[in-house]
């Protein structure tokens, strides 16, 4: 009968636990604030889940949209009027999407993301669960996000004509 000892322990263990965060949490002891970075442990945990979750759901197929300066163009004023506000212009870092908890990541002055296009097509139409991210699929059509995505992932190597336009 040693082992009913042994799982009453890990109950009473596992409720201890639920009672204590619940407690933590009703005593203001877990952070809300977003107004710091989020620690390195938090993002790394965080992130895995998140790529992991944005891969397993991406369509998993190349880009539909042709590269080329119409497209590309198209692409621009698309992520001017929709993402820009948060991830940046030319130049500008947005102090908005900076404000965020987790930031928003710079696309224009700081990286381009290293995702396959789906996976980008993946965030932006889906959206990241308690973040400023929001979910285009309602506001976008796909090809709307595929064109955006296509103008992320080349901000970096902008063929002359389009080059001009993202100057202005
Ligand atoms: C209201 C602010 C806001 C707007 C507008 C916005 N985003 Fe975001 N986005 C965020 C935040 C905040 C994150 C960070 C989420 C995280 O770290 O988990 C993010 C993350 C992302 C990521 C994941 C990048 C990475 O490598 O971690 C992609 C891709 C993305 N956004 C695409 C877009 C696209 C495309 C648009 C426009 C159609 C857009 N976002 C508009 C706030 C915004």
């Amino acid at each position: 009968m040693q082992w009913k000892g042994f799982l009453g322990g890990v109950l009473v263990t596992l409720v201890g636990l639920g009672v204590g965060a619940y407690g933590a949490a009703s005593l203001g002891w877990i952070p809300a604030n977003a107004d710091e970075r989020p620690g390195t442990l938090e993002r790394k945990f965080a992130h895995t889940a998140l790529d992991a979750w944005m891969e397993k759901n991406s369509p998993h197929q190349e880009n539909p949209v042709a590269l080329n300066d119409a497209n590309l163009l198209a692409g621009l004023k698309l992520y001017r009027n929709n993402c820009a506000g948060c991830h940046g212009d030319k130049d500008v870092v947005a102090d908005f999407g900076r404000a965020f908890y987790p930031p928003a990541p710079q696309f224009s002055t700081q990286r381009t993301p290293g995702d396959p296009d789906a996976v980008l097509f993946t965030f932006a139409k889906r959206g990241v669960r308690l973040t400023g991210m929001p979910a285009f699929g309602g506001m976008l059509k796909d090809e709307e996000i595929w064109t955006t995505v296509l103008f992320i992932k080349h901000l970096r190597e902008l063929p002359p004509g389009v080059a001009k336009e993202w100057k202005n």
